[in-house]
């Protein structure tokens, strides 16, 4: 019988400190704190936020570990997010594994952000797995790609946002509406309850297989002006509708593109990743794209979609089984080469 493999997963790109552990590609525990503490500013402000991680990075690793009933010693590996994120944010997360590297004698995988998001479709829940080669769409608060992944450690980017990400837009047009931050879950709550044809905004032409948002941004903020003048209650007495047609706009827009990427490539395959597939109507569209494109589909479970550790550990499990260790001299990396 093969020996069991454990790994720690540490997360701290951002504003969720988390770790979480997993045995072979099982997860025994996934432990987030949030920071409630970015909410009265409308976005997360990078100094608060390394201050959190610095006092969350210890209690959370320790309940990860509780949960699982693992013992430090126990562990074979710890894998870490190098980049991309927030550098204080990334630094606490890296410096941390680098010393219980050293400390507990176990060796350290430095793991892609954007890489993780994808490769959480290979945590183990008894649900069929992405067949290589295969299309994934992430869609996060700070990138939206698509990628073609030929195996978990080839992926190349086919093509990416010029200007905001997906789950910008969903924050900034949510600040927009007069929604706390992060608004990207309330448009969708409120979207279920309004029209999706009740206004029209810009969509753009963007070449090869990119995105853009800002111009919808702007096509958004510039009817609101309008309408407001005439009425000043105006959004408050269409906020269902507002949320609803701008996430339709959101929606189209990726899925103009994710089309095109389909029928180019002739790959039959296609995933979702990243906090905005989370997104009620985006799943329910990717359901819809399966059937009229006759294509196989593989949507994450909530609690992996948002940033979280679990995904950490199953990519470093991928480079522990490839033998790719990194050493004390590795440094986390705000901006990051997709390809390590
Ligand atoms: O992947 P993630 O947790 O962090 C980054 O790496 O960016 O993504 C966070 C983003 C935020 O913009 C948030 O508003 C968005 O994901 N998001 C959603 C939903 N849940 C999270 N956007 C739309 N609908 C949702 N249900
Ligand atoms: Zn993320």
């Amino acid at each position: 019988m093969q020996k069991d493999i454990v790994i720690l997963g540490i997360e701290s790109s951002c504003d969720d400190t988390s770790a979480a552990i997993l045995k072979n590609f099982t997860i025994l525990s996934n432990v987030t704190a949030n920071q409630s503490v970015h909410e009265k500013y409308g976005g997360v402000v990078p100094e608060l936020a390394s201050r959190a991680h610095q006092q969350n990075i210890v209690p959370v690793v320790h309940q990860a570990l509780k949960e699982a009933k693992i013992k430090l010693n126990d562990i074979d590996a710890i894998a870490f997010t190098k980049g991309p994120g927030l550098m204080g944010s990334l630094v606490v997360g890296c410096s941390f594994a680098k010393a219980l590297s050293l400390a507990a004698k176990k060796p350290l995988m430095d793991v892609n952000h954007m890489h993780a998001h994808i490769l959480a479709h290979f945590i183990d829940e008894g649900t069929p797995q992405p067949e290589f080669p295969f299309i994934c769409l992430t869609v996060s608060g700070g990138h939206t790609q698509l990628v073609k992944v030929s195996s978990a450690t080839e992926l190349e980017i086919l093509g990416t946002t010029i200007d905001d990400a997906a789950g910008e837009a969903f924050d900034k047009i949510a600040k927009i509406l007069g929604l706390p931050y992060p608004g990207g879950p309330l448009v969708d709550k409120l979207s279920k309850e309004g029209n999706p044809d009740a206004f029209q905004f810009a969509e753009p032409r963007v070449d090869g297989f990119n995105f853009s948002f800002s111009g919808l941004k702007t096509s958004v903020l510039y009817r609101l002006q309008k309408e407001e003048k005439l009425n000043p209650d105006f959004i408050k007495e269409n906020l269902n509708d507002l949320c609803a047609s701008v996430q339709q706009t959101i929606l189209n827009i990726l899925f103009k593109q994710l089309k095109r990427v389909v029928q180019e490539t002739g790959i039959k395959h296609v995933a979702i990743a990243g906090g905005v597939s989370a997104n009620s109507g985006l799943r329910k569209r990717l359901q819809d794209f399966a059937e009229t494109e006759k294509i196989q589909v593989y949507i994450p479970k909530f609690e992996y979609c948002t940033d979280n550790a679990a995904m950490i550990a199953v990519a470093g499990r991928f480079l522990y089984d490839k033998g790719i260790f990194s050493d004390q001299t590795v440094s986390a990396q705000a901006r990051m080469n997709f390809n390590r």
